[in-house]
């Protein structure tokens, strides 16, 4: 397999209103598996991948399956095979399962994917005329990834699909996650670092519109210094509890973000 980067950012810089917000995001994908993207709140990650997509004003080079997108338009670099699913999800409440699903289909070779898509993911099926805003978060989650793989994408994008979901969600979210990039590479927005722990092999780390920090993601997990100075999680965060059932069995770094555990919700 081919070691060169899926999607590989260099020196993406975003100015909003005026505001510099990026100035200097360095960023690789791995072609297979999970990527993990890192940082404080507000360290610029999402607006990361709105530049990436072009969603918001961008200068650097962003090269997707070797090929230079910078000036593409948004539709452009979807329809190379791009899915997102936004920080909130972006789901249909008042549709059901199949016509949010349905809304997401794009034209393209072979159609739509539903063979994969259920394969993944049996519950959608077992759902598909339920209303959407009647799920759980986890299968919230299913429906935001599954549109992702509808439609024979190269790369997923995942924006924190973890956020505001209790513990034993999250542990539903990781397995969907994990299912989902065995058929194609994620790039994944991440503050629970339990997720980052359980499914990603590389990571990044933004600090203040920059790339802080680029390596192994067990190398960065694995030193209770660099978590705590990139990502200002530290000891508290570690605790098992069955709260908790994301927290990792050994010791040493942070499992959670502060202000993710305990939260509940879906
Ligand atoms: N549209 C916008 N207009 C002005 N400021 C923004 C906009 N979007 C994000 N920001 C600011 O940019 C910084 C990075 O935000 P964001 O990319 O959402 O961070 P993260 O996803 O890492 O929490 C924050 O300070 C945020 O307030
Ligand atoms: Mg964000």
């Amino acid at each position: 397999m081919s070691t060169e980067p899926l999607l590989a950012v260099r020196g993406l810089a975003v100015v909003i209103g005026g505001r510099h917000i990026l100035h200097g995001v360095d960023l690789d994908v791995a072609p297979s598996g999970v990527t993990a993207l890192l940082g404080r709140n507000g360290a610029g990650k999402t607006t990361t991948v709105r530049g990436v997509l072009g969603l918001v004003p961008r200068t650097g080079s962003v090269r997707f399956l070797g090929e230079e997108t910078v000036r593409l338009a948004t539709h452009a670099l979807v329809r190379r095979g791009v899915g997102y699913a936004p920080e909130d999800r972006g789901i249909f409440a008042a549709l059901t399962v199949a016509e949010n699903l349905r809304l997401a289909e794009r034209p393209g070779a072979g159609g739509p994917a539903y063979g994969l898509v259920h394969e993944l993911f049996p519950e959608l099926k077992a759902r598909a005329k339920q209303l959407a805003g009647t799920l759980s978060g986890g299968q919230q989650q299913m429906v935001a990834i599954g549109r992702t793989l509808l439609n024979g994408n190269r790369l997923i994008i995942a924006d924190e699909p973890t956020k505001g979901l209790a513990p034993k969600v999250v542990t539903e979210v990781a397995r969907v996650l994990e299912r989902a990039a065995q058929a194609v590479p994620v790039l994944l927005v991440e503050q629970n670092l339990a997720m980052v722990r359980r499914l990603a092999e590389h990571c990044v780390v933004l600090a203040d519109g920059r790339t802080a920090h680029r390596g192994p993601a067990a190398d960065l997990l694995a030193d209770p210094e660099a978590t705590r100075r990139l990502l200002g999680v530290g000891r508290r965060a570690d605790a098992v509890s069955e709260e908790n059932p994301m927290a990792p069995q050994d010791t040493g770094t942070a499992a959670t973000s502060a202000a993710d555990s305990g939260k509940a919700g879906a």
